[in-house]
């Protein structure tokens, strides 16, 4: 817990995708399903919180100083990460794609995570470039993550919510002969 002081808004947000990251890499090594179920669990929580906070304070804050191609992109990746997010809450390890839909989720982090640090064009650089106040965001980011956090220890996570997808309903087809994952063999 870091209670020295409080973060400015992107190294906050780095810290969370630095967190999720080491969680994904523990998820991969780990043997047995109560393991398994405990962690994916811990990141899905991370992750709605983090979406969140990015949804109710960044990107608001730092549109405008944000090409409006990359925050779109940004919401869009966000609500594609709460399908498999639902999906993953919803299921458990042993369940048929239970393991890829972690990895696949993995793997659309790693890429929104790159969109937002790049170096120079990334949202977060291009927030610093547009003199947002990163000190009081970070401030109103980090009271709210508290807030999340209490919150979600008490009645569990919430469900979440996309803001860009419209609920379009997708139809369920014969899902495809499981074969098994090849971890752990
Ligand atoms: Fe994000």
């Amino acid at each position: 817990m870091a209670k020295e002081k409080t973060p400015d808004a992107i190294s906050l947000l780095k810290a969370d995708h630095r967190a999720v990251e080491e969680l994904f890499s523990k998820f991969e090594k780990a043997r047995g399903d109560d393991r398994k179920a405990a962690l994916a669990k811990q990141i899905c929580n991370e992750l709605i919180i983090h979406t969140i906070i990015e949804e109710e304070i960044f990107y608001p804050a730092v549109r405008g100083a944000v090409e409006d191609d990359l925050m779109d992109e940004s919401y869009v990746e966000h609500d594609g990460a709460k399908v498999l997010i639902a999906e993953i809450l919803m299921g458990k390890p042993g369940d048929d794609f239970f393991d890829a839909k972690v990895s696949v989720l993995s793997e659309e982090i790693k890429h929104h995570v790159k969109e937002e640090e790049k170096p120079g064009k990334g949202v977060f650089a291009q927030a610093k470039k547009g003199g947002v106040d990163l000190m009081a965001l970070g401030q109103e980011m980090a009271a709210r993550k508290a807030e999340l956090k209490q919150a979600f220890a008490q009645d569990g996570a919430a469900q979440p919510q996309t803001r860009t997808f419209t609920g379009a309903k997708i139809g369920r087809g014969t899902p495809p002969a499981y074969q098994g994952a090849a971890t752990g063999m």
